[in-house]
């Protein structure tokens, strides 16, 4: 499948539309994905990105379908994450005369990917490189998400192709944002913001600024995940622009698991005393909720509380990967609190702290603990909990 964005400018990537977990396991993706490579037809051919290597068949075939790769004369590789350079290998070979323009990280993260020793000419912001009727020109965007980063512009048809950045996780039928569902395609812009980018906010705040400084006519936002942003381009923009300024809601998420139901009895009664003060809330039961999305839940809320029965003088394991990811993806503007029930030593509740301290989230109040199964007074001081979280919850 081919698709023309602009007259001379083609989709040819891949719809992958099985890919359930991105990154390994790391990354669940329910919706599949994409990815998406760039064909330019100019004085000069333009190949920018490739696909991930399972698909470089397909992605090839899809190629022949407009030129012949020999006829490549440059080949863009904006990120060298093996879902966009899989395919390099098979491209470099069937395009011998092709020059390899990569950022200067670019340069260092491909020969260590492939070891191909390919010459490569590096390109910075600011850069450009004549192709005909047009030009492309390139922006060094380190972290958005990895050192390597770049976006390449696309003058005359006004294309930004910034790689990752403003992507999803979404396999569609369609290529462009005006045809697809948008309550889906904004669930998984936003999933994919809160699980990639979070940590480098500030860069990505950063960043559109210097974007819009340069005042560049953009007609199309072409990421290499997902859909293509043709109808209001800039929607996804300023989309992230609000995502990386992490303004919670007066809303709580409150993650746990539990093991003869004492720790989930706990949690009940700590959303019922929210409830019972008009916050809203979401409980996580760690064990069965997929991490990723729980993430978007946390992003979300301004209060973070994490329970856990005590076992082996720990957490449960089941609990234990989502803190690393509080750690990791450093969000901002949070107050967290903790609770567990145990049985005979109960360390969890102060693990769980001591946690929160490592992501930089500071405590809204002292933790709770109830040994054994809740009794009334336990279940009653959990929903006070609740009702005395609601204020700093509001508190945003
Ligand atoms: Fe950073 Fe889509 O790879």
């Amino acid at each position: 499948m081919v698709e023309q964005l602009k007259e001379g400018v083609y989709w040819v990537g891949v719809v992958d539309w099985g890919l359930r977990h991105f990154h390994g396991h790391e990354l669940s993706t329910h919706r599949g994905s994409s990815y998406n490579a760039y064909l330019i037809r100019d004085e000069k051919n333009v190949l920018v990105d490739t696909v991930w290597g399972p698909f470089a068949e397909e992605f090839m075939e899809n190629l022949r379908r407009v030129i012949d790769p020999a006829d490549l004369d440059i080949v863009v590789a904006n990120h060298a994450e093996v879902d966009h350079s899989g395919a390099l290998p098979a491209i470099m070979e069937a395009a011998p005369n092709a020059t390899l323009v990569v950022s200067k990280n670019g340069a260092r993260s491909i020969e260590g990917y492939y070891h191909a020793g390919w010459d490569v000419k590096v390109v910075g912001t600011g850069d450009t490189i004549d192709i005909g009727r047009n030009s492309l020109a390139f922006v060094e965007a380190p972290m958005l998400h990895w050192p390597d980063s770049m976006f390449t512009y696309l003058t005359g048809h006004n294309i930004l192709m910034p790689n990752d950045a403003f992507g999803q996780h979404y396999a569609t039928a369609f290529r462009f944002n005006d045809q697809v569902n948008r309550k889906e395609l904004f669930e998984e812009a936003l999933k994919y913001y809160v699980n990639i980018l979070t940590p480098y906010s500030d860069r990505v705040l950063k960043k559109i600024d210097e974007l819009l400084e340069m005042d560049l006519a953009v007609d199309i936002i072409a990421p290499s995940h997902g859909v293509i942003w043709r109808d209001e381009p800039l929607q996804i923009v300023e989309k992230y622009r609000e995502w990386a300024r992490q303004e919670p809601q007066p809303y709580v998420a409150i993650l746990y698991d539990t093991m003869w139901h004492a720790t989930r009895r706990m949690a009940e009664a700590i959303g019922d005393g929210l409830a019972e003060e008009g916050v809203d809330h979401k409980l996580l039961h760690m064990a069965v909720t997929d991490r990723n999305d729980a993430l978007v839940e946390v992003f979300k809320a301004h209060t973070v509380v994490v329970g856990s029965p005590t076992v082996n003088f720990g957490i449960l394991p089941t609990v234990t990967p989502i803190l690393e990811d509080l750690r990791g993806l450093k969000f901002k503007n949070k107050i967290g609190a903790a609770f567990g029930s145990y049985g005979w030593s109960g360390e969890s509740v102060k693990l769980i702290e001591e946690h929160f301290d490592k992501c930089g989230i500071p405590l809204a109040c002292k933790g709770i603990r109830c040994q054994w199964q809740p009794a009334e007074d336990d279940l009653a001081a959990c929903r006070e909990f609740g009702r005395n979280l609601a204020g700093p919850t509001r508190d945003v």
